[in-house]
């Protein structure tokens, strides 16, 4: 079955005054597809999100959510957007219930689902507990149980797991996934380039408001391996940097043939070390 596509930008600039924040975007997410857009502080990742689900206007360019114009996205087709945002949008005094409570209101769907996701998020046990009295960690977890709430088919998730412990972060990287398993398209950024390669189909490195990069995370990562060298370790503890051709063949035999390998492998750079060759900057 041919896939369908959940966000098409075409050519989307957007500045501020005379901030030229973001020029040329183009690109494509499908129906349980990850992407992840990354790039340095300022890149004007937080403005594409805001672009996307019509909290700004762009300049020129134009883009379809579900279909929509992003410019023009109906009361129906926010009922099919999740969010979280990096400001969580949470209200601190209200319970974990009451927050998601206000939510089924404005979603029109039913409050049964509020138990469904705190347990789906763990949250169980806090379901009485106002929002200022949980850890970061907690509320990030309610934020994504309210973008999940009503089944949304496109969840946009600015930064969800920054500064949370491994643990939660892995917690949250499962329920991505899950979602991702249910077909929903899902727009995230990330400071975490491990991340990005866990869990994205497709990044895209946005550098001074320009794609500078986009595709899949480990082909990406291919394209920049100019070394092309091959890593063995040897059970005697020595190690070889070795070329990647034909050249290191009966070496690589010989060590072989006598069993001396403990361990071999390619030495690609990784996403974060491509992308502050391309950005000259560290992903802070
Ligand atoms: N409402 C606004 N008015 C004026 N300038 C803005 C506005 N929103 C964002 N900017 C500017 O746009 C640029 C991109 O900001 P944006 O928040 O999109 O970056 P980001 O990639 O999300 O960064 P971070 O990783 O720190 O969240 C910055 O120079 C910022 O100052
Ligand atoms: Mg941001």
């Amino acid at each position: 079955m041919e896939q369908k596509n959940r966000i098409v930008t075409d050519h989307i600039a957007m500045s501020f005054q005379d901030n030229v924040v973001l020029q040329d975007i183009n690109v494509k997410i499908e129906e349980g597809e990850i992407f992840g857009l990354l790039g340095p502080s300022g890149a004007g990742k937080t403005t594409l999100i805001k672009i996307l689900t019509g909290q700004l206007k762009q300049i020129s360019g134009t883009a379809q959510v579900l279909g929509m114009d992003n410019r023009s996205i109906t009361r129906e087709g926010y009922a099919k957007i999740g969010m979280v945002l990096d400001n969580t949008g949470l209200y601190d005094r209200l319970t974990c219930w009451d927050n998601l409570a206000l939510f089924t209101e404005i979603y029109g769907i039913s409050k049964d689902r509020i138990k469904v996701v705190l347990n789906k998020v763990g949250l169980e046990d806090a379901t009485k507990r106002s929002v200022h009295k949980l850890s970061k960690g907690m509320k990030q977890r309610l934020a994504l149980a309210r973008a999940i709430m009503h089944e949304p088919e496109i969840l946009f998730l600015d930064e969800p797991t920054s500064g949370l412990d491994p643990a939660t972060a892995s917690y949250i990287h499962q329920l991505i996934l899950e979602e991702k398993g249910k077909g929903t398209a899902i727009f995230l950024t990330t400071h975490n380039m491990e991340e990005a390669t866990k869990l994205c189909d497709n990044v895209a490195l946005l550098n001074k408001g320009q794609i500078v990069e986009y595709g899949y995370p480990k082909n990406i990562c291919r394209k920049y391996n100019f070394q092309n060298k091959i890593q063995l370790l040897l059970k005697n503890g020595e190690s070889h940097t070795l070329t990647n051709d034909s050249s290191s063949a009966e070496l690589i035999g010989n060590y072989f043939k006598n069993n001396a390998v403990e361990s071999i492998h390619s030495s690609e750079p990784n996403l974060e070390t491509v992308f502050m060759e391309i950005t000259g900057r560290r992903f802070e």
